[in-house]
């Protein structure tokens, strides 16, 4: 097949100057650090199975789940080449517990789920890495309290998608940009430009295994997603694969609703603010979609902790506002 006009990545934010204000140099040095790690990564999740990177590592992280060896993998990946880039001061990871100081002079801090749905690997199933970076207050060594932060702070956020393709998606404030993996050439080419999210939507994404240990507004809203049409033919259609990047991609280009509230087992949410909740809400925002905790915006939380959780609700602004009417 032939292959079109390709822009690459590092082409794209040369020439796009204004979209990467007020650093274009940091910001392409920091995206070409984030463009390597991911497609080491790719290489070695297109080959799982014939590489040694299945099944756990044998450890929990510091939220109590099984660390994958493959999460350990994309860690180093991730970290080694922001070590490179100079631009990062420290990284906050969901793998480590304290965050990993790199270069006392660099002006930004880079929070990350290097493997996001990690344990779909073992099942050949969609996986992710999530990325959100902040421009540091101030310069020398890196306190971890400089994490918290309020989202709406973010410089850039992003996430990649080891899927059928293995894609980019980013934004540094002006409009959301997707790049696809040529695996040939390592190099991530522009597949869409500015993307915007249906303002509507019939995909509703979440786990149903939680529906008697949630509130009752969500629950309503469930059944108001199940409601048959005159015709008595379904009028939503319910996807849920158990990882975020994957989940929250589709129900992006095709509109829908992502909700992880708060349940019995995970009564602050199950997913983590900074290197989750933050990077896909400021994506969803700028795609013309909509990220809240309940009613109110996402990125208006300011973090309390590293690891803090969030209960998440995001996707097209038709179905949240109609999800968030049920909620007291
Ligand atoms: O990182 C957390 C995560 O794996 C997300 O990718 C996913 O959306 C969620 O957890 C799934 O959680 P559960 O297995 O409870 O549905
Ligand atoms: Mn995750």
């Amino acid at each position: 097949m032939n292959t079109k006009n390709e822009i690459l990545l590092s082409q794209f934010i040369k020439n796009r100057d204004e979209l990467h204000q007020p650093d274009p140099q940091a910001f392409a040095a920091i995206l070409k650090a984030v463009e390597e790690a991911s497609g080491k990564v790719h290489s070695v999740i297109s080959r799982a199975g014939l590489v040694d990177v299945l099944g756990a590592a044998g450890s929990e992280n510091i939220q109590g789940e099984q660390v994958q060896k493959l999460d350990l993998y994309a860690n180093e990946q991730f970290i080694e080449s922001l070590g490179a880039c100079n631009h990062i001061a420290a990284v906050l990871s969901e793998e480590n517990d304290e965050i990993i100081t790199l270069n006392d002079s660099g002006e930004y801090l880079f929070a990350t789920d290097p493997l996001d749905g990690s344990s779909n690997i073992d099942v050949n199933i969609s996986v992710g890495t999530i990325f959100s970076v902040f421009k540091r207050k101030r310069k020398g060594p890196v306190e971890k309290e400089e994490f918290h932060r309020h989202g709406y702070e973010q410089a850039i956020a992003g996430y990649v998608l080891y899927g059928t393709s293995t894609v980019l998606i980013y934004t540094c404030g002006k409009g959301v940009h997707a790049f696809t993996l040529e695996p040939s050439s390592g190099e991530f080419v522009l597949t869409n430009e500015s993307i915007k999210t249906p303002q509507n939507g019939n995909i509703f994404s979440v786990n149903e295994g939680n529906y008697y240990t949630i509130e009752k507004g969500i629950q309503d809203y469930i059944e108001h997603c199940k409601k048959l049409n005159e015709k008595g033919k379904r009028t939503h259609t319910a996807r849920f694969m158990g990882s975020l990047v994957a989940d929250f991609h589709r129900n992006l280009l095709k509109g829908g609703i992502f909700i992880y509230p708060a349940t019995a087992d995970a009564p602050e949410g199950r997913l983590r603010l900074l290197y989750e909740c933050n990077p896909i809400a400021m994506i969803a925002e700028q795609a013309g979609g909509l990220a809240t905790l309940g009613k109110k915006r996402l990125l208006d939380i300011k973090a309390k902790e590293i690891h803090e959780r969030s209960p998440f609700f995001t996707g097209s602004k038709v179905m949240m506002n109609k999800a968030l009417s049920y909620l007291d």
